[in-house]
């Protein structure tokens, strides 16, 4: 055995035992850590992946790509798997595989590595994105395949005094971006066990209330409180203030694609924030039937990135489907925070709601009298119905 080894490298203890570990099997690790927004000190974690005797330890800087490419999309579909939980996770599995591709690509390595247990979704991500775009690769998942357990993974950085920072410190097992933090393990697998609160670490519990605006553009947020960000820093700064005030905290028990069923924390409070705000916009401007179209592909499309098939031909034609609805989506919402968001204002240049046809007061426009007519000729098929067989 042996070869180059691309390693999705997250500077957690699996990945970093990972590479000393794949360096016994003959393997010269190449790592690769991708900065998705999580926070910490990933700079600092890619040189200790050399200290541990990677060959070449890279960081790339995919916050842009990440926000552009995949959140956008996730937002413009209103994105919740199971109607609750934004995809956080499945949203960055298929961008990293991108980049371990390339990076295969471009060393000529014969492998890639990804520290995935065999039970969840991210192995099935990771791997169902690198068939598509490294098929010649080989995949090497050292946890899931030769039994690296959590417990051995400590014994072996204890035995051989390995730079590694985190022990058995945290009880959770996290995994975070721009949009959000999956929080996993320890007492959380009891879903009779309320979250405790030091799970959380982006959201606070509030009292208090906070109104903000959000500006949106062909679907796109592009300003908050009137002033305009990119998407990187809106996500940065509406994480920042929805989560002082407690919105986007969500505890389910959700279905895994590989048939458990698992409880699971989230803290997204970007995703809970912006996508209502996006869902009113779009009540305001999309037509009815593109708008009941849409809301059926919504869940779909959640569907499908959850399961991990990012890079399939329904995605992207769901995605164009995405864009042509979301041309006319353009308009501010205000949202009052605090513990959820809740939308309190909306308006835009190209809202299709007319005040003139709604009114019950001065001015009405709407003919009454057509309606009559318009009850008549819609209940006629089953009043015809009804007739010749009874109700
Ligand atoms: N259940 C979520 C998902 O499938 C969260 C996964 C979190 N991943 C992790 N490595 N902790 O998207």
């Amino acid at each position: 055995m042996g070869g180059r080894v691309v390693l999705a490298y997250s500077g957690g203890l699996d990945t970093s035992v990972a590479i000393p570990w794949l360096g016994d099997q003959g393997w010269e690790v190449v790592a690769v850590a991708v900065d998705v927004g999580q926070p910490g000190e990933l700079g600092a974690d890619v040189a200790r992946a050399s200290e541990l005797g990677a060959v070449e330890a890279r960081l790339v800087d995919a916050q842009t790509e990440f926000a552009e490419g995949f959140v956008l999309p996730a937002l413009a579909m209103n994105a919740l798997y199971q109607g609750r939980y934004p995809l956080v996770s499945a949203l960055s599995r298929p961008l990293i595989a991108k980049h371990l591709a390339a990076i295969a690509r471009e060393t000529g390595a014969d492998a890639i590595a990804h520290g995935c247990t065999g039970k969840g979704n991210d192995q099935i991500r990771f791997e169902a994105a690198l068939a598509v775009l490294a098929p010649d690769a080989r995949v090497l998942a050292p946890v899931r395949d030769w039994d690296l357990t959590r417990d051995d993974a400590i014994e072996y950085a204890q035995q051989r005094a390995l730079p590694i920072k985190t022990t058995r410190s945290s009880p959770y097992s996290t995994d975070d971006n721009l949009w959000g933090r999956s929080i996993e393990c320890g007492v959380l697998e009891d879903p009779w066990h309320p979250v405790p609160e030091d799970a959380f670490a982006i959201t606070c519990t509030s009292d208090a209330t906070h109104e903000i605006e959000l500006g949106f553009e062909q679907g796109v947020p592009v300003a908050v409180d009137g002033e305009r960000l990119t998407p990187v820093e809106i996500l940065n700064v509406v994480t920042k203030v929805a989560g002082t005030y407690g919105v986007g905290r969500i505890d389910m028990v959700e279905d895994r694609l590989i048939g458990i069923k698992s409880r699971e924390v989230y803290e997204a409070p970007a995703a809970m924030t912006l996508i209502p705000a996006h869902q009113e916009l779009e009540a305001l401007t999309l037509e009815r039937s593109v708008a009941r179209e849409k809301r059926k592909l919504e869940q779909t499309w959640a569907d499908l990135v959850y399961e991990g098939l990012w890079f399939s031909p329904l995605r992207t034609a769901l995605d164009a489907f995405a864009r042509v609805t979301q041309q006319v989506v353009t308009g501010e919402v205000r949202v009052r925070l605090g513990t959820t968001a809740q939308v309190t204002a909306r308006r835009s240049q190209v809202a299709l709601y007319d005040t003139a046809l709604a009114t019950y007061g001065e001015g009405a426009t709407f003919r009454e009298e057509d309606a009559a007519g318009f009850s008549r000729i819609w209940s006629l098929p089953s009043k015809r119905f009804a007739k010749v067989h009874g109700v």
